[in-house]
């Protein structure tokens, strides 16, 4: 059994952590979270009675020495004399905020709840997943504040979420709920982070805690570039493979926020959840409202052992089930080849010579509708151009089909460009507000997905497209921010709920894209890796990583994105020299050796690269292929940051028994005197290895480690595959 109804409270259990909440007076106190422990309670760990001088004001007249303001909560009060950060702030018909819920029961059951139209994750086949739903209810207004805790027992993840229930009789605005907090008793951590832009996605940032707050966000109505919603705090001394590092996701693809805070008595508060800036929603009386799911996890053997937890989790509870372990094809994209500059001619011109070197399908990027020349124009027209494809996408996918591969196509359903047949016949789909002139990015608008009528006649346009061509994969593009967040269609008293509608909507038309077409394999996409969330890979099993396609400054996207998610599902390809973004030259065999770290791809035109280009691409296509289920399934060990001052990053995927270890490295200049570089390999020390037909010790390779050998030259990838025989 996972959850346990103890003396004192709840116990949460996985395999290798506990997590223990516990009554006090009328509070639900955070007792502990962290490895395994088999005691029932930890409340001697809590302190209830720090000095408290009449700033710190008690929890009641009977109790003054029980200090509201430094006690680990469970879920906070707001208003009452807890200081810190609160996650909830309801704002009652009378304008007073003050919320301060105290336990009334709880309800276990197995299984999943329903989030309604949020995503979550599922059960995989055969495990037992229980539920926990604790009660919390304020006696003065009579909101509850239901807490769930979904325990995925096997796979050390707790998953939360908060319910709000409004049970007075009057209306309320939800101003902020927040899906988890979580109190820590200690504040000397570090804090870890992936933040970025365009092209430079999810750089990694550690750095300890300080006093009082910090955080990160996004109010761009989507993830964003900026911030992945992902955080750990980690021992300050933890490394890849020691020490305790707890991790923290949003299962949201919209505006977000983290605030941590600080204090003198040594705690730490975290909250995370739907950013409140762009948040107010109207609870009616009997109404209730459920946040987006956070995922918790913790290890005691490091930060690389926490990483993959969320690998295996997102992999086998997250990504659709029908891609857990099915092929994903290697894929030609034309974006980087043409851009907007092609016809049906040109196109199959790539796909025939990409066959012919074992490429499996073609991707028909931005371009092929409307009367899309550039980026000015024709979001919203999902309808062939004629003058590009005169016999229609069924002939082309079909042409493609016939060389034996799969078809593919870009589309960006949540836009509109003002030079569109939509836009001229229904302008008010567009996101604005009545008597404001919008602002434009990329020359384009976003449609108001918080109307169920724009997005059954975007799903109308996207089936009739999908269903009347052999297409097996589709490229779904976000390429903006949002920006004026209003609907026309809400009263002026619920335009806070904007931002959130917006995103059920997104999830809405995935949901039916997805489930309509099973097959369908979905990669997501947000100008690169803008959306790049446990969210969006409820529905899409992959995520264009960025669009910085250079070798050298995709070791660091891929490394850092590696923190929080899986290698299957970052989408890595091959592109044409000099570097598109960076100007930079690396080498054929660099590139493809960097997109070997993700579901492979090339991303530029065949028939322009050299002959030896060429003939490399059958032998770097047979490698991902003999290799694919370890690098996506196997589990990967970070051996060497490329970022700071490091001279190489390394990396590695080890099968469960073992057996396999596939070495990837990465130096980014070289010397007139080249000093030796070394990685130890998470090899079983009890195992012979072979690699190139030199045997070598488990033994050895885990404790004196291996020689790098890159040779001479800058931006130089190795790879290394060593199997036990
Ligand atoms: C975004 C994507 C690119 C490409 C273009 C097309 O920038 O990230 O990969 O699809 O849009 O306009």
């Amino acid at each position: 059994m996972a959850i346990w109804k103890t003396k004192t409270g709840f116990k949460l259990d996985t395999r290798n952590t506990s997590y223990l909440m516990e009554t006090k007076e009328k509070y639900l106190l955070h007792t502990y979270y962290g490895a395994y422990i088999s005691d029932e309670s930890a409340q001697d760990v809590i302190c209830t009675h720090y000095y408290n001088f009449n700033s710190y004001p008690g929890y009641d007249w009977s109790s003054p020495s029980f200090a509201l303001n430094s006690l680990p909560w469970e879920y906070g009060t707001c208003g009452v004399a807890d200081y810190r950060v609160p996650p909830i702030r309801v704002r009652q018909a009378d304008g007073s905020t003050v919320i301060d819920p105290h336990y009334e029961g709880a309800e276990l059951f197995d299984g999943i709840p329903d989030l309604e139209g949020l995503p979550f994750p599922y059960a995989d086949d055969g495990e037992r997943v229980q539920t926990l739903e604790v009660t919390l209810v304020d006696p003065a207004t009579q909101i509850a504040v239901i807490l769930g805790y979904t325990v995925f027992e096997q796979k050390d993840v707790i998953v939360r979420y908060t319910k709000v229930e409004n049970r007075s009789q009057a209306t309320v605005t939800l101003e902020k709920v927040h899906s988890l907090q979580m109190d820590f008793n200690r504040n000397n951590y570090d804090f870890i982070h992936l933040y970025g832009d365009w092209a430079k996605e999810r750089q990694i940032e550690r750095i300890p805690l300080h006093q009082g707050s910090q955080g990160f966000s996004s109010r761009r109505g989507s993830t964003g570039h900026g911030n992945a919603p992902f955080f750990a705090l980690c021992d300050h001394d933890a490394t890849e493979t020691s020490g305790d590092a707890y991790g923290f996701h949003l299962m949201y693809s919209g505006c977000h926020q983290t605030e941590i805070e600080t204090d003198l008595h040594g705690t730490t508060r975290c909250v995370m959840g739907i950013h409140a800036d762009h948040f107010a929603w109207k609870l009616e009386p009997g109404a209730a409202f459920t946040t987006p799911a956070a995922l918790l996890t913790f290890s005691d053997h490091g930060i690389g052992e926490m990483s993959r937890r969320f690998h295996t989790f997102i992999r086998d509870n997250i990504c659709p089930k029908q891609w857990r372990t099915a092929k994903r094809p290697i894929l030609i994209n034309n974006w980087e080849a043409t851009y907007f500059n092609f016809n049906e001619e040109k196109l199959l011109g790539i796909a025939k010579r990409a066959s012919e070197l074992g490429i499996e399908m073609l991707v028909m990027d931005d371009g092929w509708f409307g009367h899309r020349t550039d980026d000015h124009s024709s979001l919203g027209d999902w309808y062939e151009d004629r003058s590009r494809l005169p016999l229609g996408v069924p002939h082309l996918a079909q042409e493609v089909e016939k060389l034996g591969m799969k078809f593919g196509i870009w589309m960006e359903p949540e836009m509109i460009s003002p030079d569109s047949d939509l836009y001229r016949a229904h302008p008010d789909y567009a996101i604005h507000i009545p008597g404001r002139v919008g602002s434009l990015g990329r020359h384009q608008l976003v449609l108001d997905f918080s109307r169920k009528e724009v997005v059954d006649c975007i799903y109308e346009m996207m089936e009739k497209i999908l269903s009347t061509a052999p297409i097996s994969y589709l490229k779904w593009d976000m390429n903006r921010s949002l920006t004026e967040m209003f609907s026309i269609s809400l009263p002026a008293d619920r335009q806070g709920e904007f931002a959130h509608r917006y995103v059920l909507g997104v999830y809405d038309l995935m949901h039916r894209v997805v489930t309509r077409f099973p097959r369908l394999l979905l990669e997501n996409c947000s100008g690169g890796g803008g959306r790049f969330d446990t969210g969006m890979l409820r529905y899409s099993p992959q995520i264009w990583t960025s669009d910085d396609t250079d070798a050298s400054e995709r070791v660091k996207i891929q490394y850092g994105t590696s923190i929080a998610f899986p290698v299957s599902c970052m989408g890595a390809h091959v592109s044409a020299c000099p570097n598109h973004q960076t100007n930079r030259t690396t080498s054929f065999d660099t590139r493809a050796k960097i997109a070997m770290n993700g579901t492979f791809g090339y991303e530029l035109d065949v028939n322009k690269l050299s002959q030896a280009e060429q003939d490399a691409i059958p032998a770097q296509c047979a490698f991902y292929r003999t290799h694919a289920e370890l690098i996506n399934r196997g589990d990967l060990h970070r051996l060497q940051t490329p970022f700071g001052t490091s001279e190489f990053g390394a990396w590695a995927y080890v099968s469960q028994d073992k057996k396999e270890i596939l070495l990837f490295a990465y130096r980014c200049l070289g010397h007139s005197e080249p000093t030796d570089l070394y990685v130890k390999l998470p090899a079983d020390p009890a195992l012979r290895y072979e690699c190139d037909g030199v045997k070598v010790c488990g033994d050895t390779l885990s404790k004196a480690g291996v020689r790098l050998v890159f040779g001479s030259g800058d931006h130089l990838a190795l790879c290394r595959y060593y199997k036990a025989k």
